[in-house]
């Protein structure tokens, strides 16, 4: 008895000490449990193992040279071998060439795979076990069965003649390699790309496959250097990966929390460093925007926006306003196809939309594409995914999934369908992301929707306040009864829409004065007086809380240089301001026109300066309320018959109670080039920052230049960098408009050039306020020295890239970003 014991003993001693490492399994060879089958040069090593602290044991495939166990293959996922130590194990060749797992005899796994004659299995050096018959010939490799890892070399895809699918799916645990539910693999219709999927549901998606880089899944830093082999033919799709130093290992691995992760060992290191792992963050979440959708994350929140503000609206504003994105972007102009009169507006740098519902051709240049595209009245995009190529890319359905990626990403550019009213100032937006003004969402953390509530509230909360005090009190209870009472206490003339259809002649194209913030606006004959409506967007019930603060604020206000709001209509979904009608339309149209220009010589440019401060000043300091407006730029300026200047636009005011001077908005809106630093950076708003437009505006109007789009070649400054480089060499005389030289007062001229200067300084507290600026205007006494004016440009905005999201606590305020429209 003891004797047995002892001789069994010594015989699990002596074949653990004598572990054998064989190059080759063949008919006369096989591996027992305890041994290893090792790669040519020693790379790899296969055995059998128990996962950790498992009892199962199970054939597999390891690095041999690092000194953590990192299994890279399994053979036996689901079929472990229980009670390992007292089971026999062998891995044989058997009949017709198939590689067997046996347990006690009996077989728990296979190959699967036949051939003639004799069969030898070797590892090889890039992880791959393969078994070729005796012409050498391969008929079974394991990198057609890949588990959760990929290694260089191996492929993901799908190989047609032999019906074969590569893909990964990650073990359930650490202790159980069977596959979980997830895979990472190819798309089975349309241009290959791959998806991360749970079940059906698509979790993550990579974008289109692309031979030099993988947008979207950038899987690796830029120290390494990868190549990516893409075969896409009939017979085959397939993407696999290479990395051009031996001295690193590498592998991508996919786990059971859905992460896709990519690993280095660099040699004669101790551990696997992580180079970037996927999904990450919310916005790589498959398809969280919808259809023309796309994500921003900043500190710790995703946002959606529309791809292109001018050219799509949310097609559920109010849904989208509470940040419940699931019902996408629609395009504002709905596409006719008319044959050939639609064309393509480009979007670069941007992660392709999903492809599944895509026609390609490999050998196509992009002008042939374009025009299949135009053709086909289904196609709604195309696109080249691969530079490498002249591949064509055809979308027919809506385009989901789109992501702006960072700026210095080098994406694809893909050209989206649009109706021909849509394409005027394409070459504006040309350049995706880049050259779009825009809005900033600031949202309390955790009180997005109350924030909401209070921002637009506060100016009715106060009339009503008022209003308490003239009728002896109000119940809580009609306060809180919002839209009615709104109505009913709104003081101001109402028309009636059928009114309003006449009086614009049923909102003629004709008629059509612009664009202004929400909406189009109209000119139009009422009760023979002219009038100008503004017919907020149907679509946009953003436009509706402004057009509420708007209506109720703006009809306590009065002054010469302010539009005088002359009524209001709601009926149904339609929303209308009726303002007086202003006959020589915006001071934009004048100041940045050659031939308009010249009628606004000096004198006139002087006085509408004056005047656009006078009306600030009202605003500010003079109204009963203070209010802020928050979007002061040229186009919101209106020009009376005498060119009287008139402020116009509220939609975007806010008004605050008392002696309140600065606060954080909910929502920061507003036009790039105007915006003040404190406010696009930080959402800090103040009286302050109109100030900066103001400023911004004066520099405008004497030099007829645009702030934003101004670039002096020799030296890229902006307009501000210009004026201050003339400033400062003293010869801020220069900046005129050609257009005004005659008339000019030099030392006016000079004079408000240093009061632009003053107003557009970097910190809000050295900017003068508008009582200054009119005092400052006006006299002739020494001014203060300005200083270093923002240079912000585009460039500093926190269009924050999308893979920084990373937050790191304290109190900050959360940012948004939306972006909308160039105007
Ligand atoms: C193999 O046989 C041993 C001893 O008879 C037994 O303990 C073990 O469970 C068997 N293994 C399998 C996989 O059947
Ligand atoms: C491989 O095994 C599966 C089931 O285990 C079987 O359906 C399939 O036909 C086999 N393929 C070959 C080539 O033997
Ligand atoms: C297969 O291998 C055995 C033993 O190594 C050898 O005798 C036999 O000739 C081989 N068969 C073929 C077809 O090569
Ligand atoms: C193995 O288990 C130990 C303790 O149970 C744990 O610390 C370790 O992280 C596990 N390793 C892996 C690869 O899961
Ligand atoms: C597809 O590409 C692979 C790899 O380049 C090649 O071996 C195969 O012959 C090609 N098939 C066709 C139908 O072109
Ligand atoms: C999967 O990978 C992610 C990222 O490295 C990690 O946070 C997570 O814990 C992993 N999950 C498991 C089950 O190992
Ligand atoms: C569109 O116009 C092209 C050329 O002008 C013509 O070949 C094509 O048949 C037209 N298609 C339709 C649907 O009218
Ligand atoms: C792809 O386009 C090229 C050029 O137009 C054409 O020669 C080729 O037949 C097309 N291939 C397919 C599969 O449509
Ligand atoms: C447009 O493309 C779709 C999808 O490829 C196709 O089904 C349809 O027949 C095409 N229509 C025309 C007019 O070519």
């Amino acid at each position: 008895m003891e004797g047995t014991l002892i001789f069994v003993l010594s015989l699990f001693v002596l074949h653990k000490s004598f572990a054998v490492e064989i190059k080759t399994i063949s008919n006369s060879r096989f591996l027992t449990d305890g041994d290893t089958l090792v790669s040519t040069t020693r790379v790899f090593e296969l055995g059998f193992f128990p996962p950790n602290s498992s009892e199962n044991r199970y054939l597999g495939i390891w690095y041999k040279n690092i000194p953590v166990r990192t299994v890279v293959w399994v053979a036996n996922r689901d079929r472990p071998v229980p009670g390992a130590s007292t089971s026999m194990l062998e891995l044989k060749i058997i009949d017709q060439g198939i590689l067997g797992l046996f347990a006690n005899i009996s077989m728990i796994w296979s190959s699967n795979t036949t051939s003639t004659g004799n069969a030898t299995a070797k590892l090889h050096d890039n992880g791959n076990l393969v078994v070729t018959d005796q012409d050498e010939k391969v008929v079974w490799q394991s990198f057609d069965y890949p588990t959760d890892t990929l290694l260089p070399g191996m492929k993901l895809g799908r190989d047609y003649l032999r019906g074969k699918e590569w893909y990964l799916t990650p073990w359930k645990s650490s202790q159980d390699p069977a596959p979980s539910g997830l895979t990472w693999g190819a798309d089975r219709l349309g241009y290959p790309e791959n998806k991360l999927r749970q079940g059906d549901s698509i979790i993550f998606r990579g974008g289109p496959w692309a031979n030099q880089r993988f947008p979207g899944v950038s899987v690796f830093s830029r120290s390494l250097t990868f190549r990516y082999d893409v075969i896409i033919n009939e017979s085959e799709v397939s993407f696999a990966y290479n990395l051009e130093d031996n001295s690193i290992l590498s592998r991508v691995t996919l786990n059971s929390t859905a992460q896709l992760e990519s690993w280095a060992w660099v040699e004669g290191g101790t551990e696997w460093r992580p180079v970037v792992s996927f999904p990450r963050g919310a916005c790589d979440k498959y398809n969280i925007c919808n259809a023309y959708g796309t994500c921003s994350i900043n500190m710790i929140q995703q946002s959606c926006t529309c791809l292109d503000a001018r050219r799509f609206v949310p097609k559920n504003q109010k849904a989208w306003d509470t940040a419940d994105w699931s019902g996408g972007c629609i395009r504002r102009t709905a596409l006719k196809c008319k044959n050939g009169t639609e064309g393509f507006i480009k979007y670069s740098n941007v992660k392709l939309p999903d492809a599944e519902n895509t026609w390609f051709n490999m050998s196509m240049t992009l002008e042939e594409c374009r025009s299949k595209c135009l053709t086909n009245c289904s196609c709604m995009a195309y696109a080249n995914p691969d530079k490498s190529r002249s591949v064509c890319l055809l979308w027919f359905s809506d385009l989901f999934d789109i992501q702006i990626l960072p700026e210095d990403s080098g994406g694809p550019d893909i050209f989206v369908r649009m109706a021909s009213s849509e394409l005027d100032s394409q070459s504006e937006n040309q350049g995706g992301g880049n050259s779009k003004i825009i809005l900033l969402v600031i949202i309390l953390p955790g009180v997005l929707f109350i924030g909401l509530i209070i921002g637009t509230w506060l100016c009715y909360a106060r009339r009503k306040k008022n209003h308490a005090k003239l009728t002896g009190g109000a119940e809580a209870g009609e306060i809180m009864n919002a839209s009615k009472s709104q109505e009913e206490d709104m003081e101001l003339p109402t028309f009636s829409f059928s009114a309003i259809v006449n009086a614009t002649a049923n909102f003629s194209p004709d008629n059509k004065l612009g664009e202004g913030g929400f909406g189009p606006v109209y000119k139009g004959m009422l009760e023979e007086k002219e009038i100008a409506v503004k017919r907020l967007s149907r679509h946009s019930s953003q436009g509706l809380n402004e057009f509420k603060n708007e209506v109720i604020c703006i009809s306590k206000l009065q002054h010469r240089n302010l539009v005088k709001l002359l009524g209001c209509c709601i009926q149904g979904d339609e929303k209308l301001l009726i303002y007086e009608y202003m006959p020589n339309k915006s001071l934009d149209s004048f100041i940045f026109d050659d031939t308009k220009s010249v009628v606004l010589d000096w004198e006139t440019r002087f006085n509408i300066i004056k005047g656009i401060a006078r009306g600030l000043l009202y605003l500010h300091q003079d109204s009963r309320l203070r209010i802020i407006h928050r979007d002061l730029k040229a186009s919101n300026i209106l020009l009376d018959l005498d060119m009287n200047p008139k402020i116009s636009d509220f939609g975007l005011a806010r008004s605050f109670g008392g002696n309140e001077t600065q606060a954080n908005t909910q929502r920061v809106v507003g036009t790039y080039g105007y915006m003040a630093p404190e406010y696009a950076l930080d959402g800090v708003f103040s009286i302050k920052s109109d100030v900066f437009s103001f400023g911004v505006l004066v520099l405008e109007i004497v030099s007829g230049k645009r702030n934003r789009g101004f670039i002096k070649p020799e030296n890229g400054d902006n307009l501000m960098g210009h004026v201050w480089m003339l400033y400062n060499e003293d010869r801020s005389i220069e900046l005129i408009d050609p257009n005004c030289t005659k008339s000019c007062d030099p030392l006016e001229v000079i004079r408000s050039i240093k009061v632009g200067l003053l107003c557009v300084q970097q910190n809000a507290a050295d900017r003068p306020n508008m009582s200054n600026v009119i005092m400052m205007l006006g006299s002739e006494s020494e001014l203060p020295e300005p200083k270093q004016p923002s240079f912000l440009t585009e460039k500093d905005l926190p269009v924050v890239n999308y893979s920084t999201g990373t937050y790191t606590g304290g109190s900050m305020k959360n940012f948004t970003i939306t972006e909308v429209g160039a105007r």
